[in-house]
């Protein structure tokens, strides 16, 4: 058996990269978009979103679907020119509780379900543009027409990949007779980042979730790329990483999400500390059971990290965010030396909201590994109100 301090030695060393380190891991990263821009193999997809940045004169009034996490959300959006926008009534229900799961269930009922919610929120007699952020990979075949590549962040709701997403909610509203919503555009929740900030910035041309999710945007050549970074794949695994993988939905898939996003951060904690206990080597005891699978969530790392005390859990937790926090940063190099000049990033997502210091270490992290000032802020609500951004730049098309 060894002691708590070579664990404890060993741990740093497998999760802290040195900057020469995130450097590499930015290098091959750029090497990925590369080959994904050129349609060869690449574990990132690259997918144009056909979007360019608005300008921030666009005006009226959208309603927005919000789908791609555990809780769905409904907006009306009011976009006033100027860069402002309002929202003006909305609503968030969970996609699972009491008695029904619809992140795992057919796609007939997730959609009739989604289309239930939309027609109780909206008025019968109004015309409404709806853009819907989609938060899953998708290939477009037009602004609204989206094929679901394959399911992440453990969703697994059948008869949806491989089919046009619109389509299946088109279908559900038609038969609740609400055929005053039109279908006007569905974007990746990056993209509604990306919209949102550059709405009021067009200096923003990076645009990141990091929440349950992981995964960014860029504009290139004028257009916004949803890359899918979450797949991100040529980094080297812990046998922590290596556990959840392979008990995961969808194992060999999504890499950098599963080591970095909130989904996940949890998880692998537990994973460390149940390796512990098993060795013997936790003296403390600590009010979780670390043999039940996701059982330590992120928001609990949080609440842990904000007491700041001095244990070995804290020093654990610590020591996953900073991985997660340099991994992202790395990537974020990537595109920026591909782009070749410093441009601002926006992010959404609660692990960089409220995960304690998490946006503060983000940002001390790019300034050691990139030599330009550039401005990272929290672009909150991006993916609702960037649905309805999406909606008013392709009402007409
Ligand atoms: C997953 C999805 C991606 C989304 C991200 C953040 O990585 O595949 O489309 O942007 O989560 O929600």
């Amino acid at each position: 058996m060894g002691s708590l301090k070579s664990f404890m030695d060993q741990l740093t060393y497998q999760f802290s990269l040195s900057n020469q380190e995130l450097k590499e891991i930015a290098q091959s990263f750029g090497e990925e978009m590369a080959k994904g821009l050129g349609g060869q193999p690449s574990s990132l997809k690259m997918l144009p979103s056909y979007l360019a940045n608005p300008t921030g004169k666009e005006k009226g009034s959208f309603l927005a679907l919000d789908f791609g996490g555990t809780n769905v959300r409904i907006l009306l959006v009011e976009l006033l020119g100027e860069g402002k926008i309002t929202v003006t009534k909305q609503k968030s229900f969970p996609l699972a509780g009491e008695g029904y799961n619809y992140m795992v269930s057919t796609a007939k009922e997730l959609f009739d379900f989604l289309a239930q919610q939309i027609t109780q929120f909206i008025d019968q007699d109004k015309t409404y543009y709806l853009g819907h952020t989609f938060s899953f990979p998708f290939r477009l075949e037009g602004v609204n027409k989206g094929i679901l590549l394959n399911w992440t962040k453990e969703f697994d709701v059948s008869g949806v990949e491989g089919q046009d997403v619109m389509e299946l909610l088109h279908h559900s509203l038609a038969q609740k007779g609400a055929d005053n919503v039109i279908l006007a555009a569905i974007l990746n929740d990056t993209v509604g980042t990306q919209l949102t900030a550059a709405y009021q910035d067009p200096q923003c041309q990076i645009g990141s979730i990091i929440g349950t999710g992981h995964n960014t945007c860029y504009l290139e050549k004028g257009i916004i790329i949803n890359m899918e970074s979450g797949n991100f794949n040529k980094l080297s695994l812990t046998r922590y990483d290596q556990i959840l993988n392979k008990d995961s939905e969808e194992p060999d898939s999504q890499w950098l999400e599963k080591m970095a996003s909130g989904r996940y951060l949890g998880e692998i904690v537990r994973l460390i500390m149940k390796e512990m206990e098993e060795q013997g080597l936790l003296r403390e005891s600590y009010p979780y059971h670390w043999t039940e699978k996701y059982s330590f969530s992120s928001a609990q790392m949080s609440q842990i990290l904000s007491k700041k005390e001095e244990n070995i859990l804290t020093q654990v937790c610590a020591l996953v965010r900073l991985r997660s926090i340099q991994l992202i940063a790395a990537t974020y190099l990537g595109i920026l030396e591909h782009l070749g000049n410093p441009v601002n990033i926006a992010i959404d997502g609660s692990l960089y909201e409220k995960m304690p210091d998490y946006a503060y270490l983000l940002q001390q992290t790019m300034q050691e590994i990139y030599p330009n000032p550039i401005t990272i802020k929290l672009t909150k609500d991006g993916s609702g109100m960037g649905a309805a951004i999406a909606a008013a730049l392709c009402q007409n098309k």
